[in-house]
């Protein structure tokens, strides 16, 4: 089974090209939720809270700023300004955890925090954001299930959690995701069984399930993570 599991699939196309449109395919009128600027301020600002970090990055990040919430760093909006549409934090070496109110933010269609050291569980709040369509959490220590609600997620189109510290079950419903393109949940502690309906997928182009360890081929390996092994992790179950 573990052979199985250390299944690659790569196809010719990527459908990562998509997501340069991101900002502007996400600005219609449907993408405001009616959430004032001040307010998704404060929701950011309770999600920095618990963020811990050294990079000089956050004195942006204050209410009394709100007015320029479009410009705080890794926050764009969309063209109205109105709307926060994507939040994008890698490799900058913050820890914590991520804070559930994440998931007020309905009008963000990406969030791409990858290379940091968060912990804990991914807040499963996040199922609620049917908006969403790039998830980029790989190369963090998150843990738990992935027990998330993936039906309302209709419109997720890249979902990549590889090398993190997730377990349990591979999640069948994220099979009949209509627009899921790229899935990455590599380098993580999922069990042995490889459910039936991942030969279903309906749009996928790039499909990793692969086991931690060395990987097959070379990827990437930010620099703070590069000494840790995950032979050491409880979870493990080889
Ligand atoms: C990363 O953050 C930790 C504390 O959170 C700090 O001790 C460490 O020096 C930082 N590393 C870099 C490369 O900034
Ligand atoms: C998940 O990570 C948190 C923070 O590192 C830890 O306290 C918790 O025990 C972990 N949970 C599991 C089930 O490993
Ligand atoms: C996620 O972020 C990492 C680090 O920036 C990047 O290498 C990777 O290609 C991203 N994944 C996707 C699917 O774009
Ligand atoms: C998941 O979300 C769908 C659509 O909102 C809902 O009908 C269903 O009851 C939810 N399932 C669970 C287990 O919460
Ligand atoms: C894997 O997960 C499934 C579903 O939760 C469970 O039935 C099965 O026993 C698990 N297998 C292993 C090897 O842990």
């Amino acid at each position: 089974m573990a052979a199985l599991l250390g299944a690659r699939l790569l196809f010719c196309f990527s459908c990562s090209l998509l997501l340069f449109a991101l900002p502007s395919s996400s600005s219609t009128p449907s993408s405001f939720h009616g959430l004032s600027l001040r307010k998704q301020a404060s929701i950011l600002v309770s999600i920095g809270q618990s963020f811990r970090t050294s990079d000089p990055f956050f004195p942006s990040w204050t209410l009394l700023n709100h007015a320029a919430l479009c410009s705080w760093n890794g926050v764009r909006c969309d063209e109205t300004k109105r709307a926060v549409v994507e939040l994008e934090l890698p490799n900058m070496n913050i820890s914590g955890v991520l804070c559930p109110k994440i998931a007020e933010l309905k009008s963000i269609a990406s969030i791409s925090i990858p290379g940091n050291s968060f912990s804990g569980e991914f807040p499963s709040s996040v199922s609620a954001l049917s908006g969403l369509k790039l998830l980029n959490i790989s190369n963090n220590h998150f843990n738990g299930t992935l027990e998330w609600n993936f039906s309302r997620m209709v419109g997720l189109e890249v979902l990549d959690a590889y090398n993190n510290d997730f377990f349990g079950s591979l999640h069948v419903a994220l099979s009949e995701l209509p627009t899921l393109c790229h899935l990455d949940l590599g380098g993580n502690y999922f069990n042995d069984t490889i459910p039936a309906e991942y030969s279903e997928f309906r749009a996928i182009s790039y499909l990793s399930l692969s086991r931690p360890g060395p990987e097959p081929e070379t990827r990437r390996q930010p620099e703070h993570r590069a000494a840790e092994g995950k032979a050491t992790n409880p979870n493990h179950k080889s």
